[in-house]
């Protein structure tokens, strides 16, 4: 079983936790891209949900598929948000952002009753920060934004580089919402609360990747089959 074939599996159980009537968060990335699938192939059979999704190719993708959605304005509280991530670790603590839909993946799972992560065996650390930190910043004041993230980060722990992230055409990388990312390779984040906390009060910094104390369980696929993890 190829890792695209776990992701599917661990998004397959997902959907398993999804009840007619719910109100769906739907996150973003090749994971969470296998979970819209397969919740489209249900609402196709004839289940009924509603959905918000978290970046406008999840938004492009749930269309297609015939699910109904909504928005955080129609729907302020959803049931269940499922997403997947870059990073696991033993508390459900996550790095997320790879795909740079970190803001709207936070503000949707924390408008949920309950968020499930789903990946494949390689996205279990035991601790954070081998992947790059991403941090969303407003493009505004950007070198003194990057300036305060990298004070910030030594404040609490060695800091590694920052980078800007840039697309394809070597401009920086623009979100859904018109920011920019920043890349923290820190290697290791010993206190994720800590950090989360430091990072979220500069100003310029729209949201970080570190999602603590918003999963509640995480699936697995892996060569053996599933493993559900709920936080300890
Ligand atoms: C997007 C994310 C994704 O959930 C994360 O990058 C994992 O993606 P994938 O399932 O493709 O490995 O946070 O912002």
């Amino acid at each position: 079983m190829n890792a695209d074939a776990q992701k599917r599996a661990a998004a397959a159980r997902a959907v398993e936790f999804v009840r007619p009537g719910m109100k769906l968060g739907l996150g973003t990335g090749s994971t969470a891209k296998h979970f819209v699938d397969l919740v489209g192939e249900r609402v196709r059979a004839g289940l009924d949900i509603v959905a918000v999704p978290t970046s406008e190719a999840t938004r492009a993708q749930a269309e297609a598929c015939g699910i109904r959605l909504t928005t955080l304005d129609e729907t302020p509280a959803l049931d269940l948000t499922v997403d997947g991530a870059d990073e696991i670790d033993p508390h459900l603590s996550l790095i997320k952002g790879g795909g740079g839909a970190l803001l709207r993946e936070k503000i949707v799972a924390a408008a949920s009753d309950r968020m499930i992560v789903i990946s494949d065996p390689s996205k279990l650390v035991p601790t954070l920060g081998r992947f790059p930190l991403p941090v969303e910043v407003t493009p505004f004041g950007f070198t003194a934004t990057l300036r305060a993230v990298e004070k910030a980060i030594a404040a609490i722990q060695l800091a590694g580089p920052l980078s800007l992230r840039l697309g394809k055409d070597g401009h920086p990388f623009v979100t859904d919402g018109g920011h920019w990312i920043i890349d923290a390779a820190l290697e290791r984040i010993d206190d994720p609360k800590a950090m989360a906390h430091a990072l979220s009060g500069i100003p310029g910094v729209m949201e970080h990747g570190l999602f603590v104390g918003l999963a509640q369980t995480a699936i697995i696929g892996g060569p053996d089959g599933i493993k559900i993890i709920e936080r300890p």
